[in-house]
């Protein structure tokens, strides 16, 4: 369980006060969203009824095996909050290596993969200037246990490891990290993750599609966006989306 009392003494930093838990709830999205909490707030949940994926899809957990949880940010008013998709995907990245040993790649702009497979999502929703940071990551679930129609394969942590996995020091390095990658981005904007979101980055030299785009991934463009090499040389960049890749027979 990530009962306060499991997890309260683990915390290093600020992320976490006030650290609001329960056993199920609808979203945790929900429990931040309309309330006027402070920066650093944190929803976690055992198990949600109605988790929310990007693009409307549902996100399905299995109970106390994921980490389900919503931080609450209030970046400076005109500051690029789409940036905060890759910020958050690659501090997410950061914490399953340091705890799983793991090395996490991100499909742009927020898939966390290990292994080729999905094991955590990242959605933003804003709401009066704070923005609500949700990350789902399938943490102790066995294969039979993740969801099979996805559209990128699912995995989990357990799957890629073989072996299962404390929540609750997860959950604590995962505070930690975003915490310290979010203060960088307040500090300098992207530019100063762009060598690590590079490093992690899956797409890249693979051909790909973007609603009505096609050609190479050749990296993040130093405002986030995914630079686009087309076959005659020309260059196209894309702020949002959901990205396929091409498969070649
Ligand atoms: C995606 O990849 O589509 C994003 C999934 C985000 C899921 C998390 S789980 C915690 C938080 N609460 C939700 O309802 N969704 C996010």
């Amino acid at each position: 369980m990530l009962s306060g009392d499991r997890v309260m003494p683990l915390l290093r930093g600020r992320f976490g006060g006030p650290y609001l838990w329960s056993e199920e709830c609808r979203s945790t999205q929900d429990v931040l969203l309309y309330n006027e909490w402070a920066e650093g707030a944190v929803s976690v949940s055992e198990h949600q009824t109605g988790g929310r994926g990007r693009e409307g899809r549902p996100w399905e957990d299995t109970t106390a095996q994921s980490l389900l949880l919503s931080v609450l940010l209030r970046p400076a008013p005109e500051s690029p909050v789409e940036q905060l998709s890759l910020v958050v995907g690659l501090a997410t990245a950061e914490a399953i290596d340091a705890v799983a040993g793991t090395s996490g790649e991100l499909k742009w702009p927020n898939d966390v993969l290990l292994d080729g497979r999905k094991v955590a999502g990242i959605l933003l929703e804003s709401s009066r200037g704070a923005v609500v940071c949700g990350i789902g990551i399938n943490v102790n679930q066995a294969e039979a246990e993740v969801p099979d129609r996805t559209r990128v394969p699912a995995g989990s942590l357990r799957m890629s490891t073989g072996w299962e996995h404390d929540r609750a020091e997860l959950l604590a390095e995962l505070l930690l990290t975003l915490e310290q990658r979010y203060d960088e981005w307040c500090k300098g904007g992207l530019e100063p993750l762009l060598p690590q979101l590079e490093r992690r980055d899956s797409l890249r030299g693979f051909a790909v599609t973007v609603g009505d785009v096609s050609g190479m991934a050749a990296g993040i463009a130093p405002d986030g966006r995914l630079r686009i090499v087309h076959m005659d040389g020309t260059e196209s960049f894309v702020a949002s989306g959901e990205v396929q890749e091409q498969v070649s027979d």
